[in-house]
């Protein structure tokens, strides 16, 4: 056994499908460089310490190293967790999903076994359900997985590497106001439960434009792609998961002159994406609007932020 484990896992940005995915129609998402760096050393346990507050505040990462350290034949009550991540939690980047992924890298890394692909997305799926009630899984298996890839729920998931045809220039923007996926997915369940033929409808409108926006991203056409992002857009107001926030900087987003704009992840605030042309101008408009922005290029392989 060794003294120290240490595991690391990239945030997600989704490009489209976010909540479709949770009721088994297709999403797209990409990796992102920016992560979660978890140690775990062996002392009087169960802590999380983080250098984000908010992390360190919040009950569910113990609540996820009790749930995860059995796998490893590791007992919680004998393990101190440092989390260090380059994600804001709240936003859209998957965040939960980043240190749930490298809470197991490095609990396996300690505990010197092996964690292969499959049961990253299994065991990251499962453990995320701490976060909210019915994850899809699209976020461990981005934080496993690092790149472009299409994506439907399912035990094991179906997960397709997706290779763009042309570099994809996004511009993120957030207003910094943290907002809850868990009550973002329950919201909608309620309305679902409530009118399944309308939800249901919607749904399948999303995966149909998800298709079409996977094939524009294989065959680098942004303009077609942008018209795609707009398209899941208009169906995530109407599923009832966007904001005034979120619309005020779509609305920016695209005056600046981007080929479309969306919300990525669960929505109700939370980050945009803009697909652009020029991200300089696209960011210093959304910046001017008050928002903090990232720039991130979608590669063929990664995104380079
Ligand atoms: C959150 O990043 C994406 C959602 O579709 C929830 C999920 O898939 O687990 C809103």
């Amino acid at each position: 056994m060794n003294e120290a484990g240490h595991g690391r896992a990239g945030g997600k940005l989704i490009l489209l499908g976010e909540h479709g995915v949770v009721y088994g129609r297709p999403a797209l998402a990409a990796g992102l460089a920016r992560g979660t760096t978890v140690t775990v050393r062996r002392g009087a346990g169960p802590v999380v310490v983080s250098d984000r507050a908010e992390v360190a505040a919040d009950p569910r990462p113990v609540r996820v190293l009790v749930d995860a350290a059995p796998l490893f034949g590791l007992a919680a009550r004998d393990l101190l967790v440092e989390v260090r991540s380059e994600l804001p939690p709240g936003v859209g980047f998957g965040s939960s999903a980043a240190f749930t992924v490298a809470l197991l890298r490095a609990l396996a890394a300690l505990a010197g076994r092996g964690l292969s692909l499959a049961d990253e997305l299994a065991l990251g799926r499962r453990l995320e359900a701490a976060f909210h009630g019915t994850p899809s899984g699209i976020d461990p298996a981005a934080a496993a997985l690092g790149s472009c890839f299409a994506f439907e729920r399912g035990e094991p998931p179906v997960v397709r590497p997706v290779r763009p045809g042309a570099a994809l220039p996004l511009v993120v923007a957030w207003d910094g106001r943290p907002r809850s996926t868990g009550q973002a997915v329950g919201a909608l369940r309620a309305r679902w439960e409530a009118d399944r033929a309308r939800y249901e409808r919607l749904f399948d409108a999303v995966a149909i434009v998800v298709g079409q926006g996977t094939r524009a991203v294989e065959s680098g056409d942004l303009a077609a792609l942008g018209v795609a992002f707009d398209a899941n857009q208009a169906l995530l107001a109407e599923l009832g998961v966007s904001s005034p926030e979120v619309e005020r900087l779509v609305a920016v987003a695209r005056d600046a002159g981007a080929f479309g704009a969306k919300l990525t992840g669960g929505g109700a605030g939370g980050a945009v994406i803009a697909l652009v042309r020029d991200a300089h101008a696209v960011a210093g408009a959304l910046a001017r609007a008050g928002a903090h922005t990232l720039v991130a290029t979608i590669e063929n392989q990664a995104e380079a932020a």
